[in-house]
């Protein structure tokens, strides 16, 4: 089996957005084997965001990364953040529960589904409708962990449902463990607009970061 330490690609060869490339740690290193998918979906995604901030077409979507534990997915996730914050002007909201719902069009939310998951879970019907109106409107969401809690309730569906429906057609960065069939069992309805028109469900072969280097093991 290969090994994270066997060493593939390098970003150059990428055809990436410079400013993320510059932000990113990838430059530093060549992509170790198995991160190469993820990274040029990731490229792609911002380098669609990039052509919006420029003022030229361009249709938001989202874009899934689906694999499984350690395979570096919320690190690419932060670097997204990072990028967006630092080159297009983006104003980070604060985590919950305190959102700043704003009408900017460029706030951006980086947040763990943890969060949302525990509002979804024992707070007051008005309290939730706010918290999917935030979410729904930030110009940029990234999902972290989607999906962390496997035995969720068919409540728990129709609300994550209610919200994601909402984000059609609006940049959207998610990340999750389930594959794609997993994601089905947990709501049908949810993996048919992760990859419903433009959107992107990509499942990753990429290894845990941390698995040992050493061919004998
Ligand atoms: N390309 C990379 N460069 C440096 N560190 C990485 C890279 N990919 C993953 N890691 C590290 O590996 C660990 C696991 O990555 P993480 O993104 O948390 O995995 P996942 O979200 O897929 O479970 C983290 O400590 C992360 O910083
Ligand atoms: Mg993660």
């Amino acid at each position: 089996m290969s090994k994270p330490g066997k060493q593939t690609t390098s970003s150059e060869a990428i055809n990436a957005p410079e400013a993320f490339l510059e932000i990113s740690s990838f430059h530093e290193a060549p992509l170790p084997e198995g991160q190469t998918e993820l990274f040029l979906a990731v490229c792609k995604f911002c380098e669609e965001v990039e052509r919006e901030c420029a003022g030229k077409p361009s249709v938001p979507r989202w874009l899934t990364l689906s694999g499984r534990p350690g395979c570096g997915k919320t690190h690419l996730a932060k670097e997204v953040l990072k990028w967006a914050l630092r080159y297009h002007e983006a104003r980070p909201l604060v985590e919950p529960p305190m959102f700043m719902p704003s009408r900017a069009r460029r706030d951006v939310l980086f947040g763990g589904c943890r969060e949302t998951y525990d509002i979804f879970n024992g707070s007051k019907a008005h309290a939730i409708d706010r918290h999917i109106d935030d979410l729904s409107s930030v110009w940029l969401l990234i999902l972290d962990d989607f999906g962390f809690e496997r035995l969720s309730s068919d409540q728990q569906s129709h609300y994550w449902y209610r919200l994601l429906d909402a984000r059609m057609g609006k940049w959207t960065l998610m990340t999750t463990n389930l594959a794609a069939r997993q994601i089905a069992k947990f709501d049908e309805r949810i993996r048919s607009r992760m990859w419903r028109d433009r959107n992107v469900l990509l499942e990753s072969g990429a290894i845990d970061w941390y698995m040992p280097k050493d061919d004998s093991l």
